[in-house]
């Protein structure tokens, strides 16, 4: 059997009500992207023929979430809708039609289940596969306190005889600490055939995909359980449930990228996204947040308090402390980003310094420029946004407003506290301060006015 297929199903149609929120659960955010594309990910790590995710009406943005979250592996990933939700094998009904055909097994997964490893559905799999080629393998996890979880029945033999869900468990059913965590694999030719005689006689009203356990046994075919460690089999329902697999799926993210070589000294206080790329040598200073779409270059040092995403760091260059790089900044090599300082859609070449206090958006810093404490480019005049250009080798003193559009040649100067509103030549000296007027010993003699009418409680002087 071990060159048969896998399709998966994903049920990600429950409302998900205990979230108390409008976003549709699966939709919530783990590590920058939505749990249901983690779910998706894993999946397709196992390289299945298929994914069929099953989705409830009007659930667009789910179906637009899943398209392309299989990437990098090709593995087609469609969405099928479950008109009404009446139970987990009323979904799994859904995706009958997508299925139509297909012979090898059939895979499913919970959408709000997103700690899941591909090892541990790998595992599943096989299971499935080995002798004595268990008609329906379920994925259990013990728990010491196992709440509201629907409990496995197993037989003296070892082998699983049914699954009764904690609503209409007996209270020695109950006792038991083998929990279902939902995942389970089957021949999907039998799965409809299973399915289609579940009925809905039980505490919730639902159709529980669960009771397909007895019914197999009931035909004479044989059921087995896979076990896996509890911290991946925990289901997101509520906001604090979030919260909690946040924190497993950081962990993980961690963990990779020092494996991978990254220096994190304080790795508690790092929040990584999904798909974070660290080169080698990277040392990450404390309280550092990356959120989608950040490649870091080698040798890389990112200081304390910055904020990172959309961005590329080039090899070897410094950001931060307290930097913000926002979507489309580009760090080049050796360039440094320092306090204080957010760049957005803005190239900083090679060696290029912007070390204090600046907003650069919409710009071009060329290579080794030195962008003084305070610039600001200037590029949005409550319509539209307008480019900057610095030229390689430029100057830009202190407290500059570039207005942009606007260009700065390379190697030119700008004086302190000018405001740029014309484009300036290569290798010119652009000042547009107001010419400085020296009154000499104006302020000895303002202090000695100020003095003699305190002590004489005379007019004020105007
Ligand atoms: C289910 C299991 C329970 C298990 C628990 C693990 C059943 C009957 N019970 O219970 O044994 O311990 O998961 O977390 O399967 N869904 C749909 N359409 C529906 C109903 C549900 O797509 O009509 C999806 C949900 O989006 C979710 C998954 O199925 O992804 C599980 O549904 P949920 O209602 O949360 O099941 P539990 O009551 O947690």
């Amino acid at each position: 059997m071990a060159d048969r297929e896998t399709a998966a199903i994903v049920l990600a149609a429950g409302k998900g009500t205990r979230m108390r929120g409008s976003l549709p659960k699966v939709l919530h955010p783990l590590a920058g992207r939505p749990m249901i594309a983690h779910v998706c990910a894993t999946v397709a790590a196992l390289e299945p023929a298929r994914v069929v995710v099953v989705v409830a009406p009007g659930m667009d943005a789910v179906m637009d979430a899943v398209a392309g979250a299989a990437a990098p592996v090709e593995v087609p990933v469609e969405a099928v809708v479950q008109r009404e939700q009446l139970g987990t094998a009323h979904a799994v009904g859904a995706a009958r039609g997508a299925l139509e055909g297909f012979a090898g097994d059939a895979l499913i997964v919970f959408g709000d289940g997103p700690l899941i490893t591909a090892e541990t559905l790998r595992a599943v799999v096989a299971a499935r596969r080995a002798e004595p080629e268990p008609a329906v393998v379920v994925l259990g996890v013990r728990r010491d306190d196992a709440g509201e979880y629907g409990r496995l029945v197993v037989g003296a033999d070892g082998a699983l005889e049914r699954i009764v869900e904690f609503r209409d468990a007996t209270p020695e059913e109950r006792a038991l600490t083998l929990c279902n965590s939902g995942v389970m694999a089957l021949d999907a030719g039998r799965l409809f055939g299973l399915v289609d005689r579940v009925g809905c006689d039980n505490a919730k009203g639902e159709h529980y995909l669960t009771d397909i356990v007895a019914l197999a046994r009931a035909d004479g075919l044989s059921c087995a359980v896979v076990e896996a460690a509890a911290d991946e089999l925990v289901g997101v329902d509520s906001r604090a449930g979030l919260a909690a697999a946040e924190a497993v799926v950081q962990r993980r993210l961690r963990n990779a990228a020092m494996e991978a070589g990254a220096t994190l000294l304080d790795p508690d206080s790092v929040y990584l996204s999904f798909d974070t790329a660290f080169g080698r040598d990277v040392v990450v200073e404390p309280h550092v947040v990356f959120g989608p779409g950040v490649r870091v270059g080698d040798g890389v040092r990112i200081r304390a308090f910055s904020h990172i995403e959309g961005a590329t760091i080039g090899n070897g260059a410094a950001v931060g402390p307290f930097a913000r790089l926002r979507p489309g900044a580009e760090v080049g090599v050796g360039a440094r980003v320092g306090n204080f300082v957010e760049i957005k859609q803005a190239v900083i070449e090679a060696g290029a310094k912007v070390n204090h206090l600046s907003y650069i958006g919409d710009a071009r810093v060329g290579a080794k420029a030195n962008v003084g404490a305070g610039t600001i480019t200037c590029n949005y005049d409550g319509f539209d946004k307008a480019r900057t250009e610095i030229g390689a080798g430029a100057f830009i003193g202190s407290n500059t407003a570039l207005v942009a559009p606007v260009v700065v040649g390379d190697g030119a100067h700008v004086g302190a506290g000018s405001v740029i509103t014309k484009d300036v030549p290569d290798d010119a000296l652009a000042v547009t301060r107001a010419p400085q007027d020296i009154r000499a010993g104006w302020a000895a003699r303002f202090r000695e006015r100020k003095r003699k009418a305190k002590r004489g409680g005379g007019k004020k002087d105007g």
